[in-house]
């Protein structure tokens, strides 16, 4: 039931659309005057009357029915109760018909949602920095998916530049096959320090790497194969980190999937007289928008980042025809991205509008908290390992006799990293913290996945005792039960808020929030121990709170278990 939107259709306010009314109405902090309220300022300059006369006309009109139970007028807020048997009634037959599709809809029409995410560069580690755009980008691919979108993972690899003629370089000079085929990403990265350190004294080794680089475009065997190579190493091992965070692509077209779509972008550029040249390079002026230039080729007519993302937007727009393309790229980025915005609108792309840079800040480690330290880097691997180790002896400590213990610590560990990075607003830089992440009783997944097992292993006392409880009778709801009822009944429009404002957060919060209420009723009221009619009725209630906190977690990839 969407109580804003039944409430907006059954006010009338002169000049005001009802959508406009559903969007005023909010969710008062003291939930003591009402579930909902209408602020009427908003609507004094149209009705040129005081708030508190609106209010007091539109609660006089209102009529009350079996999904509001009461309206008044407070102070020029107009307030709604909805009748708590009505939510109870809608919330909990919603969830058991929708189980795991509850939250989904159809509102996508199956229109696709390009998602470039984690976009990682090959024979570079794969470090905490690639954290949220990887599991951001996972949520919002299921995000929409349960939305009825068709979202499309891309990966936009970045396996172009001379870096990698600086990796055949180092390779042939201080590297072998064993020792790369062992030591993965990190024996090439590795290889890419020991370069940079030794260029520096002598130069002559760039040259080199500028040929290597030149019979990689050039196509020469000996050059594409290493390459090739590289490539294959580095996917096969981060293949282990996006299995363990269960995420996803459709495509790992990279940048150079791009190397022969680009003179086409250039040539168009031309023809639309956008190109300037600037001291040998091939520019297109963005003074008129506040911006530097976008550079398009290089003075060698080499190639740039924002030229092969211009050629991969065209070609996703041809490929699959998306309703919007995000990118979930860090904020530094945020002029690269507004640059090349720009230059496809000025190339008169009229769907440049629906290419969305989905900015997040950053994230470090708490100091001291890391276990691997690699130069400056910190491989996420080893803090996801970290995590789960840390999870293990929690869970040792509280639950010695738990079963599956390493599946257990896997999906908790992993949990916490994941809900660590989501948890917060996107663009706010994060500080991760393993004890804050693996916090029982914080504003964490753990909390979450234990409220779940908690509820599983009341419904297994149930099921053991023989107790059926699906046909409950839905009564009028206590305080307790009312309160979690209406936060299960928000989840459907997290979801759609978490889509729209490209906000998994919305969902984490949703969540906690929701495990917060369950707890609460879990503590206050008896389950098992209440009289027939009643425990039916709760364990119907648990049911659903755990249903609609399992798909939740879900939409954020994080797993539940049914003990710890
Ligand atoms: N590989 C890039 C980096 O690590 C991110 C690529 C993001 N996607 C894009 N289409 N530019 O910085």
């Amino acid at each position: 039931m969407d109580y804003k939107a039944y409430i907006a259709n059954r006010i009338k306010v002169e000049g005001v659309p009802s959508e406009e009314i559903a969007l005023a109405i909010a969710v008062p902090p003291d939930t003591s005057l009402g579930d909902y309220a209408l602020p009427c300022f908003k609507f004094a300059k149209a009705l040129r009357k005081p708030p508190v006369k609106i209010a007091e006309e539109l609660a006089a009109s209102y009529v009350t029915d079996e999904v509001i139970a009461e309206v008044s007028a407070v102070n020029g807020y107009l307030n709604f109760k909805v009748s708590r048997k009505g939510l109870a009634q809608d919330v909990l037959m919603r969830i058991q018909n929708e189980n795991t599709r509850y939250g989904s809809s159809d509102m996508g029409g199956g229109k696709v949602i390009c998602i470039d995410y984690s976009s990682i560069n090959i024979a570079k580690p794969f470090h905490i920095g690639h954290l949220s755009t990887t599991v951001l980008g996972g949520s919002l691919y299921r995000i929409f998916n349960f939305l009825g979108y068709k979202a499309v993972g891309i990966n936009h690899l970045g396996d172009y530049g001379t870096q990698f003629g600086k990796l055949i370089s180092a390779y042939k000079r201080w590297g072998n096959e064993q020792l790369v085929e062992q030591g993965g990403i990190r024996a090439l990265n590795e290889l890419y320090v020991r370069f940079h350190r030794e260029a520096e004294a002598k130069p002559e080794l760039d040259d080199e790497a500028r040929a290597y680089f030149k019979k990689i475009e050039e196509g020469d065997e000996e050059c594409l194969a290493l390459f090739e190579w590289f490539k294959a190493l580095t996917l096969k091992d981060v293949e282990r980190i996006y299995k363990l965070l269960d995420i996803h692509f459709d495509s790992y077209a990279g940048e150079s999937f791009y190397q022969d779509k680009m003179a086409p972008v250039v040539d168009e550029l031309r023809e639309k007289e956008l190109l300037i040249e600037s001291r040998g390079a091939q520019i297109v002026d963005l003074e008129a928008y506040g911006m530097p230039p976008c550079i398009i080729l290089k003075s060698d007519g080499t190639s740039l980042y924002a030229t092969r993302d211009m050629a991969a937007a065209i070609y996703r727009k041809n490929t699959y025809d998306f309703e919007k393309c995000l990118y979930v790229v860090a904020y530094q980025q945020n002029l690269h991205f507004k640059q090349f915005f720009k230059v496809l609108e000025l190339m008169g792309k009229e769907w440049a509008k629906d290419l969305v840079h989905v900015a997040y800040g950053m994230v470090s480690l708490e100091e001291g908290a890391m276990s691997t330290r690699k130069g400056n880097v910190v491989f996420l691997e080893d803090v996801i390992a970290k995590c789960i180790e840390k999870a293990g002896s929690i869970l040792e400590e509280k639950n010695p006799n738990l079963e599956n213990k390493e599946e257990v610590a896997t999906k908790v560990g992993v949990g916490a990293v994941i809900f660590g990075a989501l948890y917060n607003n996107k663009i706010k830089d994060i500080t991760f913290s393993y004890e804050k992440a693996l916090n029982f009783d914080g504003e964490t997944s753990v909390y979450v996945q234990y409220t779940c097992a908690r509820a599983a292993s009341v419904l297994a006392k149930a099921k053991e005792a023989g107790v059926a409880y699906a046909q409950a009778e839905i009564v009028e709801p206590n305080a307790q039960e009312f309160e979690l009822m209406k936060a299960l009944a928000d989840f459907p429009d997290a979801v759609v808020s978490a889509a729209k404002n490209y906000e998994p957060s919305m969902i984490a919060r949703f969540a906690v929030d929701a495990a917060q209420k369950f707890n609460k009723f879990y503590i206050d009221c008896k389950i098992m121990q209440a009289e027939p009619q009643l425990r039916a009725y709760r364990l119907r209630l648990t049911e659903a709170a755990l249903t609609a906190l399992t798909n939740a977690l879900a939409l954020l990839g994080i797993g539940v278990v049914e003990k710890m």
